[in-house]
């Protein structure tokens, strides 16, 4: 049994970001189940958004993530966010980040929704520089105690005490030590769940593996309610190639001025077809539009995908704006200068999550989330490209800050049971694991998917509640590893969604049900309760 002042579950840009502000006064320990960078924060590429440019103001950019979001996003929230913005990147600057500039300024890209140019990059891999600043400055401070290889399980509540008394607050977390093997009893005054998001509820997807929404799933099995889990949403520009399935090719291409065109072969091979879903903003519409032309066309011509083309723009543009893009691919055989890029949609974020306030708080007293396992009112029915990092910053900066200012009212967790593992024995069935979570990820691909319908939904439901008594079973019989942690999560996730896409009665953002194509005049959060 180990104590801390706080514990943090993730070491991505909410995670970290939480533990740098908490490091002032309180003791922090982070934790992630893989390497510290394992999250999808190292994976980031367009960059972050905000208001840098004298021609743009933050009214600009709340409009432009309400109409992304399709007006279910809170306001305040978005407010919230986009004052909060430049304060983020100034800090991430003083941690080192080397955003790219020009001229001593910042350099601006631009992205799809976005009405102006107002995304700071470092190249095109702003992630991996982002979460290195973090990560150097996190592990240089001596308050901040970082904890690969852990797998938390459950969080830790009243029923875990020795004498439980009713009170509803989170405790820390039980997490399965993978150097040891044992299952460790982690307890703090208050816990923040920066888990990241659960792509990989889905077939194809850009998010790392270990994306299994496990902050959702046990934050829910806790007791908070969970919000917008349909909101799921698929990029239109991931790699198509047979060896490497999860390659992003970031939207700032497109924004940079990159084409969508049918391939050759099919009628109007070569030609772009944005102008026959958004004439307007062409390439540079809403995530959520994009993903869905790509998809139909897709669709309806039997490809395997469409084409994605900056060959127009001279060479050295598109090396000196996408070195690692171009190198990637490269390696693959395609000189994107001269050729266009094979495409298909794929999962990417998860919009719904942990309900929580403008102050990161949850239902439960004591617990906290931020970032992508979290649903703060940002993202609203579709995110906009570039608002999710600073999501993470903003909310992660807010959660710590408000468990400082709280301290004396949280109060020390009682005496706790340590995990018991005298009623388990190992699993000599590693395989069946297995086959259930690519079941569940090709179930949820086909029936869930960017374009839904009553009936598939209700098939994914079938499936999982066959499944989840399998699951159950497995779990309550055989000692925990991290694919059975991650299995039990991802059934309880893939439920999550399957039952807020069946409460919705329209189609709004990122919910496309052919059962009810319009979009209600109300717009009305999915609230989960518990
Ligand atoms: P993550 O960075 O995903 O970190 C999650 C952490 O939780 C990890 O440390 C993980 O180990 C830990 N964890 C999870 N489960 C457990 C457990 N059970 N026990 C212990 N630890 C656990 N957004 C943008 O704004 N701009 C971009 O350019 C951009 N590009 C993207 C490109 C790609 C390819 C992808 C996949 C996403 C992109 N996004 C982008 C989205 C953005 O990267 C993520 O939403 C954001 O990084 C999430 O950060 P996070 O801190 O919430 O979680
Ligand atoms: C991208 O670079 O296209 C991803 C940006 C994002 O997810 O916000």
């Amino acid at each position: 049994m180990s104590h801390f002042d706080v514990i943090i579950v993730g070491s991505g840009a909410a995670g970290l970001s939480a533990a740098i502000t908490l490091a002032r006064t309180h003791k922090v320990l982070v934790l992630a189940k893989g390497d510290l960078a394992g999250g999808s924060t190292a994976w980031a590429q367009g960059g972050i958004a905000a208001v840098l440019d004298a021609g743009d103001t933050f009214e600009n950019h709340i409009d432009d993530t309400m109409v992304a979001g399709a007006g279910l996003n809170r306001r305040e929230t978005v407010e919230f966010v986009v004052e909060n913005a430049p304060a983020a990147i100034q800090r991430l600057e003083d941690m080192g980040v080397p955003f790219n500039k020009e001229a001593e300024t910042l350099h601006l890209t631009r992205e799809g929704g976005h009405s102006h140019r107002r995304i700071v990059h470092v190249d095109d891999a702003t992630g991996w520089a982002v979460q290195e600043a973090l990560q150097n400055t996190a592990a240089a401070h001596p308050n901040i105690t970082l904890q690969p290889h852990m797998v938390a399980i459950d969080l830790i509540s009243d029923r875990h005490a020795d004498t439980p008394t009713g009170a509803k607050n989170v405790w820390g977390v039980y997490a399965l030590n993978n150097n040891t093997g044992r299952v460790e009893t982690l307890t703090s005054r208050a816990t923040i769940m920066a888990s990241g998001g659960a792509g990989r509820t889905y077939l194809f997807s850009t998010a790392p593996r270990g994306a299994t929404g496990d902050g959702i799933a046990m934050a829910w099995r806790a007791g908070a309610r969970v919000s917008n889990m349909e909101m799921m949403q698929f990029h239109p520009t991931c790699l198509y190639n047979l060896e490497v399935k999860n390659f992003l090719i970031t939207e700032a291409v497109r924004g940079e001025g990159g084409h969508l065109k049918l391939p050759p072969g099919v009628q109007d091979g070569g030609e772009r077809f944005m102008d026959r879903f958004d004439p307007e903003r062409m390439e540079l519409a809403p995530r959520d539009i994009v993903a869905r032309a790509n998809d139909h066309e897709i669709k309806r011509l039997g490809l395997d995908y469409v084409h994605l083309d900056i060959s127009h723009h001279k060479p050295e543009f598109v090396k000196h704006h996408f070195p690692n893009i171009y190198d990637k691919l490269i390696g693959l055989g395609i000189d994107m200068t001269k050729e266009p890029i094979p495409v298909v949609p794929a999962q990417h974020y998860t919009c719904g999550g942990i309900l929580i306030d403008l102050h990161g708080r949850t239902d439960l007293p004591g617990l906290y989330a931020a970032g992508e396992a979290s649903e703060s009112g940002l993202h609203g029915a579709n995110r906009l490209a570039s608002n999710s990092l600073l999501e993470c910053f903003v909310f992660g900066d807010a959660a710590a800050r408000d468990i400082a200012e709280h301290w004396e009212d949280m109060p020390e967790p009682p005496a706790i049971r340590p995990w018991d593992e005298s009623r388990v024995t190992d699993s000599d069935e590693e395989v069946v694991i297995k086959q259930t979570w690519t079941e569940i990820r090709r179930f949820m691909w086909n029936y869930v998917g960017i374009v839904r319908t009553t009936k598939r939904l209700e098939r994914a439901q079938h499936r999982i509640d066959l499944l989840r008594g399998e699951v159950e079973e497995y779990y309550g019989h055989f000692r925990v590893t991290q694919d059975l942690i991650e299995l039990r999560n991802l059934i309880e996730v893939a439920d999550l969604i399957v039952k807020s896409a069946l409460a919705r009665k329209e189609s709004r953002g990122l919910h496309y049900i052919t059962d009810y194509p319009e979009r209600l005049s109300e717009a009305v959060d999915t609230v989960l309760e518990p």
